[in-house]
């Protein structure tokens, strides 16, 4: 079947929602966002269509930090090794099924490199390699 264009932001708003339908009752990382950070979904999911729309289309449409957030979220539960692996794999199904390579790969790739820059600071964060006291979280 031929995969849907997501160009415009109505297609990136699909492939955000499809995958924030997986994310959220997901059994292994579904409670970081309905319990630990209790998303409201109205002002979480413009940000998402933001975000994505920036890192596949370079659209420089998301100018915030992604990285804080997450951080935080850190500090009310650790994010570990597993929740990372499971994030990703349910990224990259959302984007096998909207994409076709080499976007697709990109787009995979991408999302890979956020992960780790994102679990290496909660990592060291948690190993004490990094003090929490100076980053103002
Ligand atoms: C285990 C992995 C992850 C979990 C559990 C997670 C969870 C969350 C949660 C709960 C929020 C909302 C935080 C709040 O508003 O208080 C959030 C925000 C966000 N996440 Fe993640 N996330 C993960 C990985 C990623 C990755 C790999 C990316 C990017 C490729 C990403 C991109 C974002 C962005 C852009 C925001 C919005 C930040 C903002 O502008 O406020 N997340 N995440």
């Amino acid at each position: 079947m031929e995969k849907p264009d997501i160009k415009g932001r109505e297609g990136i708003k699909r492939l955000v929602d499809s995958f924030y339908d997986k994310v959220l009752k997901d059994e292994v990382i579904g409670f970081f966002f309905t319990d630990v950070a209790a998303i409201n979904l109205k002002e979480h999911l413009p940000k998402m269509y933001d975000f994505w729309k920036n890192m596949l289309f370079r659209t420089q449409s998301y100018g915030r930090n992604a990285m804080m957030p997450h951080l935080r979220l850190n500090q009310k539960e650790p994010l570990q090794p597993q929740h990372f692996t499971r994030w990703l794999e349910l990224f990259d199904e959302t984007i096998d099924s909207f994409f076709s390579d080499p976007v697709a790969d990109e787009a995979k790739h991408r999302a890979k490199v956020v992960t780790m820059s994102i679990s290496r600071n909660t990592a060291a964060i948690q190993s004490g390699q990094i003090d929490v006291r100076g980053l103002g979280l």
